[in-house]
């Protein structure tokens, strides 16, 4: 079991611990105890997780003297809405919940962000621990605060930045997660290397199949050192103003990619894309050589990432979706692009015509 901090600084009393390890709930469970955030712990949980690992998390709780309850919600993206938060809240009050009692996120990225999002206005804000039990939620959403739910058609349009009072990391969790979420996380985690970490990036390479077969000592160091890495970035621009931008690696273009299909392709497939077009847009601005390039490529290729762009969707509407999220920024469209692996930067002169032509060679 390892123990990462993070500290923040603008905010007393706003650091906290990221614990990480496998199966390590029972001991994370006794520190959780100790540390007595709140009286009183709802568990929030979708219909998946809640029926593997809600029942047996509530019984551990109350084995250790914290009291504790589980509400549920319908799995999915579709739930992570201000309807579902009212319910959890109007549940919260059925069940005499105050201040003195926190809320703990049992799941993926939905359940963190839309807990997370209840724990940060339900009385104006109660004790919230994350529990991430998808790849994505591991190394990126159950850390940083950024809470939210989707509305009017837009992702995380309502949402504010509610820090967690501690994060558990049990890789245990990841051998129920289907084939299809756990590439999405991958995608995150060859990010972390493109953007932050030349050596966790050749490690990939030296070790994909191990990677791709969730080896558990080769995933918990790969675990780690992605949190690391987020610690440090969120440490350094916890409201997300400047450097944390760069996290934005892949989803520019990704972005626009799943939202051009309607949401039928995966985000990890989409930021897989949007990476491996980064990456060609960064090589044709003359920053990155073709070798790294090709190296990205080549990694997302062993990982059993798609990367070429999907022949069904339009490459217009995919460069126009691009351009709604510029109008929403201001004038030009802040692309993370990269110099080196491990060296990336932003670039708000990337014309929609370069887009066009770096997805359209990128067609399957
Ligand atoms: N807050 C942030 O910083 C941040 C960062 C990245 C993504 N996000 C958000 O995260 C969401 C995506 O997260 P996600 O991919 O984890 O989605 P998710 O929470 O919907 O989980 C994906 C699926 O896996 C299931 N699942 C979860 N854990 C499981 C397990 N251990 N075993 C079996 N099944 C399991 C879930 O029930 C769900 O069906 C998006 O809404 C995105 O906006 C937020
Ligand atoms: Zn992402």
């Amino acid at each position: 079991m390892k123990r990462i901090k993070v500290a923040l600084t603008r905010r007393t009393n706003s650091s906290y611990e990221i614990i990480i390890g496998r199966d390590i709930i029972d001991r994370a469970g006794m520190i959780f105890a100790k540390k007595a955030f709140a009286r009183r712990m709802i568990v929030i949980a979708d219909s998946n997780v809640s029926a593997r690992y809600g029942g047996s998390l509530v019984n551990l709780l109350n084995e250790l003297s914290v009291p504790a309850e589980l509400v549920e919600f319908p799995a999915g993206e579709e739930s992570k809405t201000m309807e579902t938060a009212l319910r959890i809240a109007a549940d919260l009050v059925e069940r005499r919940a105050d201040r003195t009692t926190g809320l703990v996120a049992l799941g993926g990225g939905v359940t963190g962000d839309l807990a997370g999002f209840v724990a940060s206005i339900y009385m104006r804000s109660v004790p919230l621990v994350q529990i991430p039990t998808t790849l994505i939620a591991q190394v990126d959403s159950s850390v940083g605060g950024k809470t939210g739910v989707d509305f009017a058609g837009g992702k995380n349009l309502l949402g504010v930045f509610h820090q967690p009072k501690m994060v558990i990391v049990d890789l245990a969790c990841l051998d129920t997660l289907p084939d299809a979420e756990f590439k999405n996380g991958l995608a995150e985690v060859v990010k972390y290397g493109v953007i932050d970490d030349a050596e966790l990036f050749s490690d990939l390479e030296q070790e994909s199949d191990e990677v791709a077969a969730r080896s558990p000592e080769v995933m918990l160091n790969v675990i780690e050192r992605c949190l690391t890495i987020k610690k440090k970035i969120v440490e350094i621009d916890e409201y997300d103003v400047g450097l944390r931008r760069i996290l934005n690696y892949g989803h520019t273009i990704g972005h626009a990619i799943e939202a051009a299909s309607d949401y039928r392709i995966s985000h990890g497939t989409a930021v897989a894309t949007g990476m491996a077009a980064e990456a060609r847009i960064s090589e044709k601005k003359g920053y990155l050589a073709a070798g790294d390039r090709e190296r990205i490529e080549g990694l997302l290729d062993r990982l059993g990432l798609e990367w070429r762009f999907p022949a069904e969707i339009d490459v217009r509407d995919v460069v126009g979706k691009v351009g709604v999220d510029k109008k929403r920024q201001g004038e030009t469209i802040p692309f993370v692009l990269v110099k080196r692996i491990g060296v990336p930067f932003i670039n708000g002169s990337v014309d929609e015509g370069m887009i066009a032509e770096t997805i359209e060679e990128m067609k399957a």
